[in-house]
């Protein structure tokens, strides 16, 4: 529980700290920035689909030497959505992990030049049955939250209730925790790291700059 968020995740792991220095720094190399952010997006990536709410019955296995009781992820419940562009980079890492799991994508843009102008929504792609699955919403910045809450909106469109909806995202801050709290407390958010708040320009500080742009070496 959080005074920013009520449905709140922050990891704790102590391989972030190494990433998180190296995916910062402005120094790092396109090539290094993807590599370090891959791993720190896989970590991500398993701690989100960790804390989905699957009812997984308790799973009995036979083991080399004995027997062990667990629980199996059943990846045919879950749909993986990303917001274009940056969130194809989180959504990789996501399928990578569950191949095969179904897919979606949502393209939202800001008019940058009129950064007071909310985002709008350009295209969408949901699979059908996606009212009947876990969504894994993927974006790795959550900043001001106008994109997210757009994407949120439309997935709650085609019937996806907000409840089981977990947006994942790298960096947050308050403002973009404390809009999404108003707009969706249900939304539950998995998130790597809270940073101090936004710029001018509406960038986390210190974030680490444009993500979409390094990792996809668009700079
Ligand atoms: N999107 C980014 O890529 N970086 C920020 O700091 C904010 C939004």
């Amino acid at each position: 529980m959080s005074d920013l968020h009520p449905n709140l995740v922050v990891l704790q792991n102590k391989s972030l700290l190494n990433l998180f220095t190296r995916v910062r720094d402005q120094t790092t190399s396109p090539s290094d920035f993807e590599f370090y952010a891959k791993r720190l997006m896989t970590i991500l990536a398993e701690e989100t689909i960790a804390d989905l709410p699957l009812a997984t019955s308790p799973t009995t296995v036979s083991t080399p030497c004995s027997s062990f009781t667990g629980s199996f992820v059943d990846s045919t419940k879950i749909c993986a959505v990303s917001i274009v562009r940056a969130g194809d980079s989180l959504l990789g890492c996501v399928r990578s992990l569950l191949p095969g799991v179904s897919v979606g994508k949502i393209l939202i843009q800001r008019d940058e030049s009129v950064p007071s102008k909310p985002a709008k929504l350009f295209y969408s792609k949901l699979p059908p049955n996606i009212e009947s699955k876990q969504v894994i919403l993927c974006d790795p910045m959550l900043a001001t939250g106008g994109s997210a809450c757009k994407a949120i909106e439309s997935l709650v469109a085609v019937g996806v209730p907000p409840g089981s909806i977990v947006f994942s995202n790298v960096v947050c801050c308050p403002e973009g925790l404390k809009f999404l709290a108003e707009k969706y407390p249900e939304v539950k958010i998995v998130t790597a790291s809270i940073d101090e708040g936004l710029n001018e320009e509406k960038y986390i500080v210190p974030g680490l700059g444009d993500y979409g742009d390094r990792f996809f070496n668009t700079v």
